[in-house]
């Protein structure tokens, strides 16, 4: 299955014209994904994913041991959580799986997913994880922090109270790399930041960045590697993007710092899933999800060097290398509910 890079947008704010694109693009991949699992007689469920990280390798596993199949299906978070509500009842979907813990929450609030009480679930994710009223679950977790290049800056340089306020410092002009502000790893960094700071606090710090003259780039892989290349000394990015070139080249000479930890603790997401009010296998979709928090943690957390959200699993080795951390509390509402909020203070900040 081709990998699809796909553009993060929340549904509140997605033009009519990429939905159609990604309606067009999700039926493309549907059809290998159909051949694939055709003419099966075994169970099957099916799983709408904004995730596209090796997704194919747990669900296989999945499917020998459990005999149950898994068809999927990839899009945005966005695009699937619309197509999800055009289908309403007739939606051939099972579970909703996403990389941001505040689609999780839109898809909750909008009264698409239902809860499963699970005692296996309830065991194997730590309650900051997964909803109050369990109609999603976690199941790994990606951190935002801060990456350097170890030849112009060293950790002492960075604020371990707030590392992503820090960066508003006057020393950091023209040292800074950054992600374009319609990523939704943006979006909820800055959404969590207006839930801890307030918006005119949170207003200051972006407006900070900006005024470092932080140069601007579409993906993370070429925020690192701009580093590398001594375009800039310090940025923010998820650190699977650092542990995947380690894995390339264990000399990449980027490091990784983890941001306050002497204060709220690193901004941290989920890829975590749900299952659909309308799904028509309520039990088989159901231990699909208790396996991926258990049994099938390092099959879905390490293709990409994600943290299990299971503390009884051990990260893969790469990342352990990373050391342990604090990190901030995941408020999936926050992230959600001032999704719009966010997008608004980076327009306001001059953030592009
Ligand atoms: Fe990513």
């Amino acid at each position: 299955m081709a990998r699809v890079e796909i553009v993060f947008r929340k549904s509140h704010r997605l033009p009519f014209a990429p939905r159609t694109w990604a309606l067009l693009a999700v039926l493309s991949l549907l059809v290998p994904a159909l051949v694939a699992c055709g003419g099966d007689k075994k169970e099957t469920i099916r799983v709408y994913s904004g995730r596209h990280y090796d997704l194919e390798k747990a669900f296989t596993e999945f499917a020998k041991e459990s005999g149950i199949n898994v068809e999927f299906l990839y899009g945005s978070d966005a695009d699937l959580l619309e197509r999800i509500k055009a289908e309403g009842e007739d939606t051939p979907a099972d579970i909703y799986m996403t990389v941001d813990a505040g689609n999780l929450w839109l898809a909750a609030k909008d009264d698409l997913l239902q809860p499963i009480s699970s005692p296996v679930l309830d065991k194997a994710v730590p309650e900051g994880l997964r909803d109050p009223q369990d109609r999603w679950v976690g199941l790994s977790m990606r951190a935002r922090t801060v990456m350097y290049n170890p030849a112009k800056a060293q950790p002492s340089d960075f604020d371990a109270k707030d590392s992503y306020a820090g960066l508003d410092d006057p020393k950091w002009k023209g040292r800074l790399c950054g992600r374009t502000a319609d990523s939704s790893y943006m979006e909820s960094l800055v959404a969590q930041m207006i839930d801890q700071h307030g918006y005119d606090n949170a207003l200051n710090i972006v407006k900070g960045w900006v005024a470092n003259d932080t140069k601007i780039f579409g993906d993370d892989v070429t925020i690192l590697n701009t580093i590398k290349a001594g375009g800039c000394d310090v940025a923010l990015t998820n650190h699977y993007y650092l542990a995947r070139q380690l894995a390339d080249d264990p000399n990449y000479p980027v490091k990784l710092y983890w941001a306050s930890q002497d204060g709220d603790g690193v901004h941290v997401n989920i890829s975590g899933a749900g299952v659909l009010k309308n799904s028509d296998n309520v039990a088989d979709a159901q231990k699909l999800l208790e396996w991926l928090a258990t049994t099938g943690q390092n099959a879905f957390c390490d293709g990409n060097h994600e943290f299990p959200v299971n503390p009884e699993v051990q990260p893969d080795p790469l990342i352990k290398n990373f050391g342990t951390f604090k990190f901030a509390p995941i408020n999936a509402e926050a992230y959600g509910s001032l999704n719009a909020q966010a997008i608004k203070l980076m327009s306001d900040a001059g953030y592009r």
